[in-house]
């Protein structure tokens, strides 16, 4: 089939093109974000491949089902991007990748928990300048600390059972509790895990309940100098609210992989650019922010099932061999 794959970067390119060794359809990649205005390069594309900061709003659904298209392919899991009503209304198909590595993301989320805790990354640029000093690096042990995720599906419990291993203790709140969690994670109402967690970790995909749920009266359950993790969705955290608890020391420590408007800046090489978006630069003045710019998945790993099971989902559509992992407006319950 011809998909017109977009927002493509060469290691898109490298892995895609592996796996299509097996399903040999006919890749077009556009390094372009798919947008109303780049909608039209999708013209007689019967297949269209998008990412997470790719709009699928109803007007790019419009063009793309004008254009002939019929079938999205999204590598990513998350489907909040997509008009899922308007997609069903045109007839169109939506696949997505389900789960492609939970581990990768989860490590990336202990791995922002650590660096922050530990200025890792403060103390790198310190020792290359010759600067020994320990002043402002103290930390703190992870072992009997209490940890809250919210949102305990396939990255959170993978993220429970890391913390766990460091011996900290497990809150979590999910409206619906998983049958897979370890003894270990109690579940608990959010104003408890506001209240008694250490560390924060947000796990819960974007959706109309989710949106801004880490908003002024949250942060203001929680404990003082809380450790805020965010690899989920941007807008799940009201960045101005974070911003006014960074500043009153409410939040001790701010992670983030996921930025509300990061369709703007990740992904790219802006580095000789202005940066607009004075949020986020104010968000990086403070000394106990870290922010990576969306790579929690980024690992070989990934990549790999990523590109698998993107084309699996084409191929399928198509009626070949493999599952279809079709997501519905059900999906969004
Ligand atoms: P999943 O679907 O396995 O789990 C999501 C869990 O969140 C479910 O148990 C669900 O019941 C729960 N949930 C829904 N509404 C909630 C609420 N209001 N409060 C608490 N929990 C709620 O999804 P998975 O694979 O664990 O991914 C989680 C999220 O991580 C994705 O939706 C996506 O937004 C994000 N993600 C980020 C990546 C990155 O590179 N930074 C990569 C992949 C996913």
């Amino acid at each position: 089939m011809r998909v017109a794959v977009f927002s493509t970067k060469g290691y898109d390119r490298t892995f895609l093109d592996r796996a299509n060794e097996a399903h040999q359809h006919e890749l077009v990649y556009f390094d372009a974000r798919l947008t109303a205005e780049t909608a039209p390069l999708a013209q007689d594309f019967p297949a269209v491949c998008a990412f997470v900061n790719d709009r699928l709003d109803h007007e790019v659904l419009q063009i793309l089902h004008q254009g002939g298209t019929r079938m999205i392919a999204l590598r990513s899991a998350g489907f909040n991007h997509v008009d899922l009503p308007e997609a069903e209304a045109l007839g169109m198909t939506v696949g997505r990748v389900p789960a492609y590595s939970p581990h990768a993301v989860a490590e990336h989320a202990v791995a922002l928990v650590l660096s922050l805790n530990r200025m890792t990354f403060r103390a790198y640029n310190r020792v290359r300048e010759g600067n020994f000093s320990l002043d402002g690096l103290i930390g703190f042990d992870l072992h009997g600390k209490t940890v809250g995720v919210i949102g305990t599906g396939k990255i959170g419990l993978i993220f429970a059972e890391i913390m766990h291993g460091f011996g900290c203790r497990i809150l979590a709140s999910d409206p619906h509790p998983s049958a897979d969690a370890k003894d270990f994670v109690e579940y608990v109402p959010l104003e408890r895990l506001y209240a008694e967690s250490d560390i924060i970790s947000l796990h819960c995909p974007l959706t109309p309940e989710t949106d801004h749920l880490i908003d002024d009266q949250a942060i203001a359950q929680m404990k003082d100098g809380v450790m805020l993790i965010n690899t989920g969705r941007g807008r799940v955290v009201d960045t101005r609210a974070v911003i006014e608890g960074l500043k009153r020391g409410k939040i001790g420590h701010l992670g983030l992989d996921v930025y509300e408007e990061e369709e703007k800046l990740f992904f790219q090489d802006l580095s000789q650019r202005v940066i607009n978006d004075d949020l986020f630069m104010r968000l990086i003045t403070f000394h106990n922010v870290l922010i990576t710019g969306h790579q929690a998945f980024f690992t070989a790993e990934a990549l790999t099932n990523i590109a698998e099971t993107t084309l699996t989902n084409i191929t399928a559509y198509e009626g070949g061999e493999g599952t279809l992992h079709q997501v519905t407006v059900q999906h969004m319950a």
